[in-house]
């Protein structure tokens, strides 16, 4: 009897031991970030404020126009192998996205008023839903920053190539032809050679047994941005501002010009695919919005962010969504749907109405375009990254600042490293695919860490309040959510790739993050108390 009492009593303390110990990992994985001490902390580190609200909407549109209204507009209208077209109905889809990341900026808005740090969608979690939440969301956002970079990079590649043909007189034609093995990656130049009927074992040269497949273009640009972004950041916006004012003059020249050549009979039917074609359209043309939520990632290098950001953030979706429904309306008004050229629609349309010289403006305006938006995309992904090291889930190698320039150059380094890895093996519908997954993700959370920070921490001040709340972010979860979910049909190796991206991403947080955090006490549990 007593021994069976004496192994009772074990029993009952070593379940009491366990619980304690899976109480304690549960408590761990919660912890959250104190917003305060997040201000106090940025306040030491001191990047430079140098960003208004005007630099901000520059910085925005220089973020969010590019490959989407150059390119992705086309097959949104005309429909691809693998989704319908919504046809001149594409104003509603672009209404529709648009409205989708009107929602999510809002609660962007509120929080990076708030809590004004560099790391915007991971800050946001940590300090609502806990320490793995901010992790896996930073983890996440890699795919819009990065990823999304590496869609971007590709098109970029695309058009340099199309603005070399220009100039075929003048140069050589190992510039102008070079073998698709030098200017694309691998799937991309598998695919190019077998649609010519070509063996691709045949063409594309192996290093020890590896098929090598480099995008140059693609490698040189990225240098430069990266070189760019040591630089500076208001070197950067500086550039910027330039480059969205080239952006934004070819792609005005294309409304003012194209207007002339409407045939109101195009419009009709005016949503050949019905409402299955707008919803499939409104879920690819949301990449061409991707990019405004880059701004809250420079909120540390902002001066007055809690009044400059909102109006940073809205101010330049709200541009965009203007300049890209008269995109939409000219381009469908100009071109029958089935006659529009998903390579380079908008060219395509001025050389259809005998108007080529526009045509060749407008290319080295979607050149200029997309350079912006990879700066500004690298600019986030570093910022976020920077931030996680900060909180030590990575080597505090990456936050060393460069002594004359004041930005992470190491960790500016280390990114376009992976950039370039990246753009030698993902091929760009992939990359775009995955990156609006990783951005859905990140959108949802932020509008379920607005609400979840309202109910917790009701009395801290909020310069700029999402309005009718819990309606709007409640109606940015349902719009987000309802595009990835219905998206998932469709896709099918990036509906794979993004379960696998997270995976991996928990992995490290337990075999790297989880167990850095604990070396030197509880990671934000210990700011709170040096802060
Ligand atoms: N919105 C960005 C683009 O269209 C990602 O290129």
């Amino acid at each position: 009897m007593g021994k069976n009492n004496d192994f009772d009593l074990s029993s009952n303390s070593e379940q009491k031991a366990e619980i304690n110990v899976l109480s304690g990992f549960v408590k761990n994985l919660l912890t959250l970030k104190n917003p305060d001490n997040m201000l106090k902390q940025a306040q030491k580190v001191g990047l430079k404020k140098t960003l208004g609200a005007f630099d901000l909407i520059i910085l925005g549109v220089g973020a969010i126009i590019g490959s989407g209204i150059f390119t992705v507009v086309g097959i949104a209208a005309a429909g691809s192998s693998e989704s319908i077209g919504a046809g001149p109905g594409l104003i509603i889809s672009m209404i529709l996205a648009s409205l989708a990341c009107v929602f999510s900026a809002l609660c962007y808005s509120e929080f990076a008023s708030m809590i004004p740090v560099a790391g915007s969608a991971y800050l946001y979690t940590y300090a609502t839903m806990g320490e793995f939440m901010a992790w896996l969301i930073g983890w996440v956002l890699m795919l819009e920053y990065i990823v999304g970079y590496i869609a971007v990079v590709s098109a970029w590649s695309g058009y340099f190539m199309q603005f070399l043909k220009g100039f075929s007189k003048y140069l050589p034609d190992f510039i102008v032809n070079p073998p698709v093995y030098l200017i694309h990656d691998y799937s991309t130049a598998v695919h190019e050679l077998t649609l010519k009927g070509i063996n691709p074992d045949s063409v594309i040269p192996n290093f020890l047994g590896i098929p090598v497949s480099v995008n140059i273009p693609g490698i040189l640009i990225t240098l430069f941005i990266i070189l760019t972004l040591i630089k500076g950041i208001q070197e950067s916006t500086k550039m910027t501002g330039l480059m969205v004012a080239i952006k934004l003059g070819v792609v005005g020249l294309f409304i003012l010009t194209g207007a002339f050549y409407i045939k109101p009979e195009n419009w009709i039917p005016f949503a050949p695919n019905g409402i299955s074609g707008i919803f499939m359209g409104a879920f690819i043309i949301f990449f061409a919005y991707i990019g405004f939520d880059a701004l809250a990632t420079a909120a540390e290098e902002t001066k007055n962010p809690q009044k400059n950001l909102p109006i940073g953030i809205i101010g330049s979706l709200g541009v965009c969504t203007i300049i890209y429904v008269l995109v939409a309306l000219v381009l469908t008004g100009v071109v029958p749907i089935n006659q529009i050229d998903t390579h380079a629609p908008i060219a395509s349309a001025m050389v259809m109405v005998g108007q080529s010289w526009i045509a060749g403006l407008i290319s080295i305006g979607a050149l200029t375009g997309l350079t912006s938006v990879l700066l500004v995309l690298m600019l986030a992904g570093t910022r976020i990254l920077y931030a996680m090291s900060r909180d030590r889930f990575l080597p505090k190698i990456l936050q060393t600042l460069h002594p004359k320039y004041k930005t992470p150059h190491i960790l500016t380094i280390m990114v376009g490293i992976i950039c370039i890895i990246g753009s030698l093996t993902l091929d760009i519908s992939t990359a775009a695919e995955l990156c609006n997954f990783g951005t859905f993700a990140s959108f949802i959370i932020v509008c379920v860490a607005v609400l979840i920070l309202r109910k917790t921490d009701p009395d801290r001040p909020r310069p700029f309040k999402v309005p009718f709340s819990p309606f709007l972010p409640l109606m940015g979860i349902f719009c987000c959510g309802g595009l990835m979910l219905y998206s998932m049909q469709f896709l099918q190796k990036s509906r794979l790739l993004f379960p696998i991206w997270v995976v991996i991403g928990i992995v490290l947080y337990f075999v790297y993050s989880y167990k850095q955090l604990r070396k030197e006490g509880h990671g934000a549990l210990k700011e709170e108390d040096n802060a």
